[in-house]
This record gives structure tokens, C-alpha cells and sequence, in this order.
């Protein structure tokens, strides 16, 4: 049987047309990781998950976009050096030079970083590597992350599914916390257990998790958005 063919990635944003719970939702989690950090001082926040297509990018974009609504210096990143959705999200050419290019230093600072907003400035994957996880292995990695944490509130790092492959786990040594994303009908019990012994395993400190699409009322969404998000947090 011929293979059935994806429906094409959309970005639920947060923006102008977004439905108000929507909206509130990113709002209350902007508040949650304000608390956090100013208790701790989380500014680098890693967002993985257990399979893909739980929402990571969806949620990692739109919270930049809400924290950077409230003045917040954003960056976000793309880690996800398998897929680089976030370009396509943000409506860039998926060949924009990106994290793989400064590795191989073959840009500067200046080639890769895209402003989005007054308060928003956006990292790509760049080219798509055949050897992700040593790219993202490699020692300059973590001056990346130097370079970025000095310069934002906040950096949101997004990576691929945790319990699929090690990327997450990997860059996990770089971030102040990691986020786990999940979703009603995708993720599994196993899947969700299995992700959060992954980053135990690499003393990953889990911030929480982000019920992405989680619908109160069973069919109060519009328009492919789900009204509500919930989420919990563990081991603050
Ligand atoms: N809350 C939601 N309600 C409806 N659709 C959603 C929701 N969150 C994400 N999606 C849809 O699911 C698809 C995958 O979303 P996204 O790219 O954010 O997932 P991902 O976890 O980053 O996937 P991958 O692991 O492949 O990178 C997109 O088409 C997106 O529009
Ligand atoms: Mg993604």
C-alpha cells in the first residue's frame, strides 16, 4: 500500500487570530517559568518530548513569542539538527544559515541570527548535518550557549523527540532545564516514562511537562486550535 502522506506542518500561533484560551494558556506559562526563574534563575530552557509531532516547536515558538511580548529578551533556538521545522515555521528558507554553520565555522554571529521582533531573535538549525549528535557533541556547542545565555532573558532551545534519539539528552548539559511536551493521543504512558528516564540518566533537571492540546471540553477547538493547555510541574 502506498505510504499515506502527512498533512503539511502548520504553526498554531499565538498570534492576532489566536483563539483568547489560547492565548491565556501560553500567558500562564510565561508566569509559571517566570517563577521559577526568579527563584533559580532558569533563563536556558530545553523542549523535548517522547515521539514526534507532540508540538515541541509549536510550544517552544509560541512561548518565545509570548515572553518576548512582555519585554522579555528572547532567543529561540533550533537544536532539532534533524528537522530545522523552525525555519519553515518562521517563514525562512529552510538553507538559512544556522547552529551547523557556526559549528563548521563557516558563518559568524551575523549570517545566522535572524531578528523576529524588537525582543525576539531566532538561532536556525542551518544546514541539516548526516551526523547530528556529534555535531552537536562537538566542544563549541557549549560556547554557543555561552554567547547566547549572555545575551537574552530567556533562551528556548528546541530539540527531537527524547525517546527516539539522543540529541536532547546531549544538549541537556547545556540548559538550566528541560521542558517535556505532551499530547493527548500521541503520547504514551511508556513513551512519557521512557523520555524522563532518558534525561534522568544524563542528570537532566526536568522543569516540568506542557500538555500540548489538552481539550477541556472535547470539542471546544476551532480552526485546528485546542483551547487549553495544562501543565504540571515537578522537582522545582
Ligand atoms: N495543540 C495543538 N492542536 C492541534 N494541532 C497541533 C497542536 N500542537 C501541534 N499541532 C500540530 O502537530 C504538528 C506537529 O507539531 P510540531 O511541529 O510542533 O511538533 P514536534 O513535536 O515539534 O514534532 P517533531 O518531533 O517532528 O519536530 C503540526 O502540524 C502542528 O500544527
Ligand atoms: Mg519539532
Amino acid at each position: 500500500m502506498p505510504k499515506k502522506k502527512s498533512a503539511p506542518r502548520k504553526l498554531l500561533s499565538v498570534g492576532a487570530n489566536a483563539p483568547f484560551p489560547f492565548v491565556e494558556a501560553y500567558k500562564s506559562l510565561r508566569t509559571n517559568l517566570e517563577f521559577l526563574s526568579a527563584t533559580a534563575n532558569y533563563k536556558t530552557i530545553l523542549f523535548t518530548s517522547s515521539v514526534p509531532e507532540e508540538g515541541k516547536s509549536n510550544v517552544a515558538v509560541n512561548l518565545a513569542m509570548t515572553l518576548s511580548a512582555a519585554g522579555k529578551q528572547v532567543v529561540l533556538v533550533d537544536a532539532d539538527l534533524r528537522k530545522g521545522t523552525l525555519a519553515y515555521y518562521m517563514h525562512l528558507k529552510k538553507s538559512h544559515e544556522g547552529i551547523t554553520n557556526l559549528l563548521a565555522g563557516t558563518a559568524d554571529w551575523q549570517d545566522v541570527i535572524v531578528p523576529v521582533n524588537q525582543n525576539l531573535l531566532f538561532l536556525p538549525a542551518g544546514l541539516l548535518p548526516p551526523n547530528p549528535v556529534e555535531m552537536l557533541s562537538r566542544k563549541k556547542m557549549g560556547e554557543i550557549f555561552d554567547y547566547l545565555k549572555n545575551r537574552a532573558d530567556y533562551v528556548l532551545v528546541d530539540t527531537p523527540p527524547v525517546s527516539v534519539v539522543t540529541d536532547a539528552a546531549v544538549l541537556s548539559r547545556y540548559v538550566d532545564g528541560v521542558i517535556l511536551v505532551t499530547r493527548p493521543g500521541i503520547t504514551t504512558i511508556q513513551g512519557a516514562q521512557l523520555s524522563k528516564r532518558n534525561l534522568e540518566a544524563v542528570n537532566a533537571h526536568i522543569l516540568g511537562v506542557v500538555m500540548n492540546g489538552y481539550d477541556v471540553k472535547h470539542s471546544s477547538h476551532k480552526d485546528g486550535y485546542y483551547y487549553s493547555y495544562s501543565y504540571d510541574y515537578s522537582n522545582q
